[in-house]
């Protein structure tokens, strides 16, 4: 069940479970979490990528799964999923340059760590979204 495992913290509410949370909103108590917002959460899933040995290391490629555009890294064996859509003017980060680690956006040259989605060099300011990635047998699964 779903609220076994997800443990939320509401602002404005001490209680730690969400059981114990929806009954409390239930009671009219100012929680601000009723029982359509814990089932509008999206599930998580991992789906397949692509195969292991169709990205090189220190390669990349664009994949579209789960509804999102990602771009795939190969970092010395190592697979990472980030936003393909650069933070700056939305350039393909999955056409960029990669050295070790880092990723520079191919329209305004932004940096970007591989492994975090963490913003290294401007002119993005932000960083882009890291999405978990797993191995299984030779099929590369990311969490969307
Ligand atoms: S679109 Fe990426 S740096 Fe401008």
């Amino acid at each position: 069940m779903l609220s076994k495992w997800l443990n939320v913290e509401v602002e404005g509410c001490d209680l730690k479970d969400v059981d114990d949370q929806r009954q409390h909103s239930d009671l009219g108590a100012p929680c601000g979490i009723g029982t359509a917002d814990l089932e509008d959460q999206p599930m998580a899933e991992f789906l397949k990528a692509g195969k292991a040995d169709e990205i090189a290391p220190g390669q990349a490629r664009r994949v579209e799964i789960g509804g999102k555009r990602l771009a795939l890294f190969n970092v010395d064996g190592d697979f990472y999923a980030l936003d393909d859509t650069c933070t700056h003017k939305g350039g393909p980060l999955s056409e960029g340059a990669i050295a070790g680690e880092q990723v520079t956006c191919p329209w305004h040259k932004a940096k970007f760590d591989i492994r975090t989605g963490e913003v290294l060099g401007p002119p993005a300011r932000q960083g882009v979204a890291r999405y978990s990635v797993r191995v299984t047998g030779t099929d590369i699964e990311v969490e969307v």
